[in-house]
Formats: C-alpha cells, sequence, structure tokens
C-alpha cells in the first residue's frame, strides 16, 4: 500500500509497526526506489504514534493474517486486541482522520474500530468489498474472455464467504448483462469464485494471504477520500435502515470523499441478495457480540 501510495506522489506517508526497524527499513527501501519508479513522496518509518499526528486518513492494516484452513472469522479475537490499541493510538494523534479498515474479520474489525475512536460512522470505514470487487471483476473477464476494464460488476454484503453478496444482477460488461454472456451455471461459478477468493489465495500461497490486489483496492479508496474524488464505490459501512440493516457494518455503494462515507446508495437487488445484506448484518452483529472486550 505504502508503495502504491507513494507512486502516486501527493501524499506524505508514515509508516507504524511495533517491530522496531521493519518499518523504517520498509519505508527507506520504497524511498530508495524513488528515483527509477520517479517519485518523491516522503516516507517515514517509526514505532512511534507521536510521528503520524495530524493525519489525514489512517489505514489500519495491523493483525495477523489466515493461514490455510482458517475462516477470517477465526481472527476475531487476536485481531480485536490489536485493533482496539492501534486505533486507541491513531485517533489520539489524529483526532480529525478518516479510518480505513482492513484487519480481520474486516467487518467485525469496524465497529471495534468504531468504539475504540469515539469518531462518527461516516469517518470508519471498512475495506473489503473494493477487494472482493476487484476479484470478481477479474473471474468474470476471464469467463466471458472480455477485458476487466469494461466489466462492471460489485460485490457487497460481508467481507466473509458467508456473508459476501456478488451482485449478479447487475452486472454487465461493456453494457451488455452478465446473463447474456454465460449461462446461469457459469454466473453462479464465477459469483462462487469471487467468494472463495481471499481462501484460493491462501491456499496457494500456505503461508499467508494476499497483498497486492487488497493493496490495490485499498489505495483507490485512499484517493477518493484524501484527493474528495466523490467515486461511488463498494465499501463497509454501518448502515441506518438500507436494505433492512440497521446498526450493522455492511458492504454497499457509498460516494467516498472528504470526510469518508458522504452518501450510502440503495440500489435494485433481487430477492435473494437482499436476503444476503440481511444476512451480512445479522452475521456481523452475531461477530460483534461474540468479540472480546479486552
Ligand atoms: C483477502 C483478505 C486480505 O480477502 O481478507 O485476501
Amino acid at each position: 500500500m505504502a508503495q502504491m501510495l507513494a507512486a502516486r506522489g501527493y501524499a506524505d506517508i508514515v509508516l507504524i509497526d511495533i517491530v522496531d526497524g521493519l518499518p523504517q527499513g520498509k519505508a527507506l527501501d520504497i524511498a530508495e526506489g524513488g528515483p527509477w519508479l520517479r517519485f518523491s513522496s516522503t516516507l517515514t518509518g517509526s514505532n512511534d504514534w507521536a510521528d503520524t499526528a495530524g493525519s489525514d486518513l489512517v489505514v489500519v492494516t495491523s493483525g495477523v493474517p489466515r493461514r490455510p484452513g482458517m475462516t477470517r472469522e477465526d481472527l476475531l479475537g487476536t485481531n480485536a486486541k490489536i485493533v482496539r490499541d492501534v486505533v486507541g493510538k491513531a485517533a489520539a494523534h489524529s483526532p480529525d482522520a478518516t479510518l480505513v479498515i482492513f484487519a480481520n474479520p474486516m467487518d467485525a474489525m469496524c465497529h471495534v474500530a468504531l468504539e475504540a475512536s469515539g469518531f462518527p460512522a461516516e469517518r470508519v470505514i471498512g475495506q473489503g468489498g473494493m477487494l472482493d470487487t476487484g476479484r470478481f471483476r477479474t473471474f468474470i473477464a476471464m469467463e466471458t474472455g472480455t477485458s476487466v476494464k469494461d466489466v462492471s460488476a460489485w460485490v457487497l454484503g460481508g467481507h466473509t464467504e458467508a456473508t459476501m453478496v456478488p451482485v449478479t444482477s447487475n452486472a454487465s460488461v461493456g453494457g451488455v448483462p452478465l446473463s447474456r454472456l454465460l449461462p446461469p451455471d457459469r454466473v453462479r461459478a464465477v459469483a462462487e469464485r469471487a467468494r472463495r477468493g481471499g481462501a484460493e489465495i491462501v491456499e496457494l500461497l500456505k503461508t499467508g494471504s494476499a497483498f497486492v490486489a487488497p493493496a490495490a483496492a485499498t489505495i483507490e479508496m485512499v484517493d477518493s477520500i484524501l484527493l474528495d474524488e466523490r467515486r461511488i464505490l463498494p465499501c463497509c459501512v454501518r448502515l441506518n435502515g438500507e436494505y433492512g440493516v440497521n446498526g450493522a457494518y455492511v458492504g454497499a455503494p457509498i460516494r467516498l470523499g472528504a470526510g469518508g462515507a458522504q452518501a450510502v446508495y440503495e440500489i435494485p437487488l433481487s430477492d435473494e441478495e437482499l436476503e444476503g445484506m440481511r444476512k451480512a448484518g445479522d452475521a456481523v452483529k452475531e461477530l460483534v457480540a461474540a468479540t472480546p472486550r479486552e
């Protein structure tokens, strides 16, 4: 993420980690690529949160990743503790920042971050739908033999296999409905592959999970917030009745810009997709109830 953001050239970047030398080494390594990658962004590595003071945006990547056989939900206890600690420190030093939450299980971690920061909900946004949407679009392009540039498709709902809602009802390629490009069983297969997209990578890598696609998806959000681009993107936000979900963090189309989630939109969904949104809301509420408080 830091490397991708540095290449954009508009932001000063601070990398924070508890391991002495790690963020300093990473920051220096990325900065030293600048002459050849042609950027001159300022990168700092630190173990001290004071160095992040006054940040406009904080991406919370802290937490342990999955190993093969684990679900994102299995990370709940360990990562809740880490996210609570990190978000408390980030918020104390940057009270006006927008938080982008990335740690898993992401939907539940948004609730932890909301509480730990005391920020308004529009400034605590989760990254998951963007990544899953990137995967869905990629698989649709592969399956239809078309360019991913022309694929318009969204994954809403939760960022777990059980709660993801790959929206097939309005997916299209260059305006051609997906249902005209693929038979129903192939449409179901690409949706299923998107659901298992994270696990597919974990199974292949064996030690750790995806890096590049999650980073690209996150930095697209960072651009929209810091540059106030007001893009409409699938992100995890606290819904207040939209899609029949109240008070739970679920992925939905939002207008993302300065100050975070500026608007949430309800788009037409099939009955099954709508039911999926409600189930995602119920599932995250259950996870929140099961999250250790300390
Ligand atoms: C994934 C993890 C990062 O989906 O949630 O790859």
